[in-house]
């Protein structure tokens, strides 16, 4: 087994009850393996998305997508914070992701944050079942990405993701991300966000 398989192990959940292997599986890479995602595998993922629960089916989501060596990856990488540069260039693929403010009747849907964030969970275990690590990024600027891809009016953008077949090789990263990249995953109790009946602070 190589170091970053045995990295990919020690980050499997330590969980207290049993859960989906998948969900277990699952954290937020910062090396992947130096592979393109397939057009396949990748149609795989929005097919993940595209099944997600939204209030009133309204699939308020959307995606701005481009592989290593595109214009539309180097705009993307700009617009990111500096912590999050430093590694993301690792990864063949990145993504914005936008939400649709108004429903059809111009009114604000406040659920399209949320239905967004669904999707973005689905697409998150369809790639972990596929292999793909996913990491998420609030760290982007909103409105330079916004106005670099020409966003119509109506749409805002929410965050980025960084996208690769799991693998990498860990040198990749300073000191700093190395040690985050194998630090303990730590999680709040279940009782300090799940109340019985009643709230509790
Ligand atoms: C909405 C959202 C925004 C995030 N923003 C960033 C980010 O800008 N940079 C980063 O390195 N990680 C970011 N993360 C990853 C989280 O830090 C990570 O999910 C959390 O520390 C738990 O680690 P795990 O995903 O490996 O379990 C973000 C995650 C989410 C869901």
């Amino acid at each position: 087994m190589n170091r970053e398989e045995q990295i990919r192990l020690e980050n499997i959940a330590d969980t207290e009850h049993e859960i989906f292997a998948l969900l277990k599986q699952r954290y937020s890479p910062r090396i992947f393996e130096e592979k393109m995602i397939s057009e396949k595998d990748l149609n795989r993922l929005f097919e993940a998305v595209r099944w997600s629960a939204s209030s009133f089916n309204r699939q308020p989501w959307r995606f701005i997508y481009a592989k290593k060596g595109e214009d539309g990856y180097t705009s993307i990488l700009e617009c990111l914070t500096d912590g999050n540069k430093k590694w993301a260039d690792n990864a063949p693929l990145l993504m914005i992701t936008l939400f649709k403010e108004d429903n059809d009747e111009g009114e604000k849907n406040f659920y399209a944050l949320h239905d967004l964030g669904l999707s973005l969970g689905n697409m998150t275990i369809q790639a972990q079942y596929m292999g793909i690590g996913l990491h998420h990024m609030a760290g982007i600027d909103q409105e330079k990405a916004q106005k670099m891809f020409e966003v119509s009016d109506g749409f805002k953008v929410a965050s980025a993701l960084a996208l690769g077949y799991y693998g990498g090789n860990i040198e990749a990263l300073p000191e700093d991300l190395k040690k985050r990249e194998v630090a303990e995953r730590k999680r709040k109790r279940i009782d300090q966000f799940a109340f019985h009946g009643k709230w509790k602070n």
